[in-house]
């Protein structure tokens, strides 16, 4: 994930749009042309379920674990995204790619994760890849109070994180660099526990990434 680092003038999140405005090709910046190879192994191996869940993929781009939860069931399968084009890019992608169960389950929806809700309620599980570090470091806390209002009491918010990379300006980016402890600090006094952590394997990882991720799972209490 080489882009894009944000210089000059302009509104932060005018960035993204013009991203995708200027058509992302998949596999180029953030990109990761495929699903996480981590998420693959998470939901093979039952680590994380997501079966008959009400799913929410915040800043989902072009949606490749979007597609993923949704051939494992997720219903829906719901990506949220800032950019109008890049809802159009992931359902183009969905439905070029994506199995018969995927392509019902998945869908897509234009809105800002700060302030969209959704219709039918808070949810059963959300999943957090490469949107944290595309935040300014000033928004982390409304991150994480975000996902205490969308998460159902006892649903889970499954976070892979990236990139844990002491070598970085901790104000330099996005992306912006995280340390699993970070997230500790933002969503543990807004009810969750962590219920699972992992290393993430280097043949994990896309390419560039190896070494920087870690995969938890948190749990949102049922009394907060
Ligand atoms: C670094 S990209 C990651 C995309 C995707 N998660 C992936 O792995 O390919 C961050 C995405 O978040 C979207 N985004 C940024 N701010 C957002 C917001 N406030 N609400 C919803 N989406 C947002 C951007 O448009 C961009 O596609």
């Amino acid at each position: 994930m080489s882009l894009p680092v944000f210089s000059g003038e302009g509104k932060y999140s005018d960035r993204w749009l013009n991203i995708w405005k200027d058509g992302l090709p998949p596999g180029q910046g953030f990109d990761g042309s495929r699903a996480a190879p981590s998420l693959v192994k998470a939901l093979e191996s039952g680590e994380l379920s997501v079966k008959g869940k009400r799913v929410l993929v915040p800043g989902c781009g072009r949606g490749y674990d979007v597609v993923l939860m949704a051939g494992h069931g997720a219903s829906p399968a719901l990506g949220l995204e800032l950019s109008e084009d890049a809802v159009k890019a992931a359902e183009d992608y969905r439905d070029k790619s994506a199995g018969p169960e995927a392509k019902a389950n998945a869908k897509y929806t234009q809105g800002d994760f700060f302030s969209w809700s959704d219709s039918a309620g808070p949810l059963d599980v959300a999943y957090d890849y490469t949107f944290l570090c595309a935040l300014q470091p000033k928004d982390r806390k409304a991150w994480a109070q975000r996902y205490k209002t969308l998460i159902k009491p006892g649903g889970q918010l499954a976070t892979l994180m990236f990139p844990v990379d002491a070598s970085r300006d901790k104000d330099e980016g996005p992306p912006f660099p995280v340390t699993p402890e970070l997230y500790t600090e933002l969503l543990t006094p807004e009810g969750f526990t962590r219920t699972y952590f992992r290393k993430v394997e280097p043949e994990e990882s896309h390419e560039g990434r190896q070494g920087k991720e870690y995969f938890a799972i948190w749990s949102r209490n049922t009394g907060d």
